[in-house]
């Protein structure tokens, strides 16, 4: 298994770096990933090329016999760079040029910046592609980070008017699918199109803004592409110069406007930075962070690397809280159980300059190991011995979540109610799911649906009616379907589609939604199979025809109306849930659904606050039962397992340290 670190020598005197390398290969590490900022040292003026400094430490790391994952510096575009051509610069929404100052800061539709980009990357290319200590190549750095997928300068607007008139055609089409007669908003050519900055109806502080929610998605796609593009071509002059291992980017598990199904296509494999401290409140490190691999895993429906794992205290003004003893290696046997089978701590020792000198690694600033490091090293030893467990199984789900990035763009636009969060409803869904030791899958939509018991469609609002007879034959064979409010409602230019709700999914459903209410934060009490509980955000008023109603509102205006019902179609079910409501209650729903489904889980009783991921091999199975209590627990078992890292043969039950990890066959 790939067990790494990221780390920075150029921010180290190199007589430190051969015992940077003897404390790394102790405890295990294998991997080093370099290079992701150096483009100001790789080329400090212009045309000016001096690989020194990565000579050397690609020299020294091979012969400690490190694998190396080399990456295109282009995160960093460099003073010189920007001072000759300051046309790279990003513009934000208000017209204000993204100076310099940090990182990130150039445009993806700059040809300027493509060409230097184009440069670099082949110098690097032709000098590296043949070391064989060279194992992989990650792309740049997070693509996206600090809010620079969408940027509103002049390339950009130029880029869009391209983008649309290729997609439109003519400017009368564009005019007529997105609605422009609404205010008169003809756009008289593709050039004159405006790119969706802010206006004079924005009202940034109250959430507010104008303009048309077609044209608005739209540019969501094509900022998304044009990330996409950028990368493509990336990856297409790595090869050319000679790169013929495979290439990568690190993902984030918290940016949505990348659509990451997309971008995940060209790569060999993926990537993503987990940071389970900096998750807060209910997103804590069990359910975001869980919910993140899993989706993670989705973009590509395969093994990833976390290529940032957590491994300190961090922050960048101020700390966040210090990772309590075990809680490192908990999180790292999170990423393994969810799927990851290579993992690069963020970072080897913290920086005593610059921007992150908060942002603490396996070290600690003074370069001494303590505990971090110790914890660390621990766990590359029990990784290491349990390595065939975990290259030999592989996650199996029976349940599969659907989430798009079409309905991210659309439902952030224009929220519904109050407090409606389309991510939230997704996390909160698959939360409920896995507490109940279910393991679940996060996609997009897509033809191989049979391969799941249980497919879950959380306010699927963007929709076609290709999409639904796609779910038509998956529930008519047999699948079990449970859709959301707000699903069914939107066509692909983000208008209305004029259907009585649900929609393109009416007939699956068999029913009516006759009215709404945006209940904001306000509680609607609903009772049924679920006992009772409380619906929150949205609720859907109903019409249930001939389909059996599972619950129903018990007060307000609509009191005793359906709000759960269930219809038959072919040979499966079509379940409708009409709100939103809290992980517990969701929970409650879920666990008549996936029962009735049929849906496996672990054979494990649940108990709170304790995480199980099911893996199958083709031997033996395995389960990872890691506790995110701060307690000892114990967990009960069905049966006499043996614990894979500590070797014991366990009876009744399981007993869990504070942050204990356990992976039992
Ligand atoms: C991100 C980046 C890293 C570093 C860390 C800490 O995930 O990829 O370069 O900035 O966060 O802030
Ligand atoms: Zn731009």
């Amino acid at each position: 298994m790939i067990y790494g670190t990221d780390y920075y020598p150029e921010h180290w005197p190199e007589d430190r770096w051969p015992e940077d390398l003897r404390l790394m290969r102790e405890a295990s590490i294998n991997t080093i990933r370099i290079a992701e900022f150096m483009w100001s040292v790789i080329e400090p003026s212009e045309g000016h090329f001096d690989f020194t400094l990565l000579d050397k430490i690609i020299g020294m790391a091979s012969s400690a016999g490190m694998n190396i994952v080399l990456c295109t510096p282009t995160a960093a575009p460099p003073k010189w760079l920007m001072d000759l051509h300051p046309d790279i610069y990003q513009t934000d929404g208000s017209g204000k040029t993204r100076g310099f100052g940090s990182r990130r800061h150039y445009c993806f539709n700059s040809v300027v910046f493509k060409e230097y980009s184009r440069k670099i990357i082949k110098e690097m290319a032709v000098r590296y592609s043949g070391n064989k200590n060279v194992i992989a190549w990650q792309l740049d750095n997070e693509f996206g980070c600090h809010d620079t997928v969408r940027c509103y300068c002049h390339n950009c607007s130029t880029a869009f008017s391209k983008w649309l008139e290729s997609k439109y055609g003519s400017i009368a089409a564009l005019n007529e699918k997105l609605g422009m007669s609404f205010w008169g908003q003809h756009y008289p050519s593709f050039e004159s199109v405006v790119l969706p900055a802010d206006t004079v109806c924005d009202n940034k502080a109250a959430g507010m803004h104008a303009h048309n929610p077609g044209l608005f998605l739209d540019y969501c796609r094509f900022a998304s592409d044009s990330v996409f593009d950028y990368a493509v071509f990336q990856i297409n002059e790595l090869r050319k110069y000679g790169v013929n291992v495979p290439i990568t980017h690190n993902f984030m598990g918290s940016f949505y406007d990348l659509d990451y199904y997309k971008l995940a296509e060209p790569f060999e494999f993926i990537s993503w930075d987990c940071y389970p401290n900096i998750a807060h409140g209910p997103f804590s490190s069990l359910s975001e962070v869980s919910y993140n691999h899993d989706k993670v895993r989705g973009y590509r429906n395969d093994k990833y690397w976390v290529m940032e794992q957590c491994s300190g205290q961090n922050g960048w003004n101020y700390m966040h809280e210090t990772p309590r003893p075990g809680e490192i290696r908990l999180w790292a046997y999170q990423s393994v159980a969810h799927g990851a089978d290579g993992l690069v701590y963020f970072r080897w020792r913290p920086a005593l300059f610059g921007t992150e000198q908060y942002w603490h690694g396996i070290l600690d600033h003074d370069g001494v190991p303590r505990q971090r490091y110790d914890e660390i090293k621990q766990t590359g030893k029990e990784l290491e011995a349990i390595s065939e467990i975990v290259t030999g199984s592989r996650i199996t789900s029976d349940v599969c979540i659907l989430n798009s990035f079409d309905n991210t763009w659309s439902h952030a636009y224009q929220k519904h109610s109050e407090n409606f969060d389309y991510n939230r409803i997704l996390y909160t869904i698959h939360n409920s799911i896995t507490s109940l030791n279910i393991n679940c899958d996060v996609r997009a939509m897509c033809p191989d649906l049979a391969a799941y018991r249980l497919v879950v469609m959380p306010a699927y609002n963007i929709s076609s009616e290709e999409e639904a007879s796609l779910l038509a034959s998956y529930v008519s064979g047999g699948g079990c379907l449970a859709i959301t409010f707000r699903s069914g409602n939107r066509d692909l230019y983000n208008k209305i589609n004029g259907l009585v709700l649900p929609g393109y999914f009416r007939e699956l459903c068999g029913i009516d939604v006759i009215n709404y209410d945006a209940a904001g934060s306000s509680v609607r009490p609903v009772s049924g199979i679920t006992g009772s509980l409380n619906a929150n955000t949205w609720c859907d008023i109903i019409n249930g025809k001939d389909s059996t109603v599972l619950a129903e509102y018990t007060g307000g205006f609509y009191s005793g109306t359906p709000c759960i019902t269930v219809n038959n179609f072919g040979k499966g079910k079509v379940y409708y849930i009409g709100f939103n409501t809290d992980m517990p209650s969701y929970s409650k729903i879920f666990d008549y659904i996936s029962e009735k489904a049929g849906v496996r889980r672990t054979p494990l009783r649940p108990v709170p606050g304790v995480e199980t991921v099911f893996r199958t091999a083709s031997g033996s199975d395995c389960i990872f039962v890691m506790n995110h209590n701060e307690t000892p627990v114990i967990v009960p078992l069905d049966r006499a397992y043996t614990d894979a890292i500590s070797k014991d043969r366990l009876g009744e039950c399981l007993r869990l340290e504070p942050f204990g990890v356990a992976v039992i066959y």
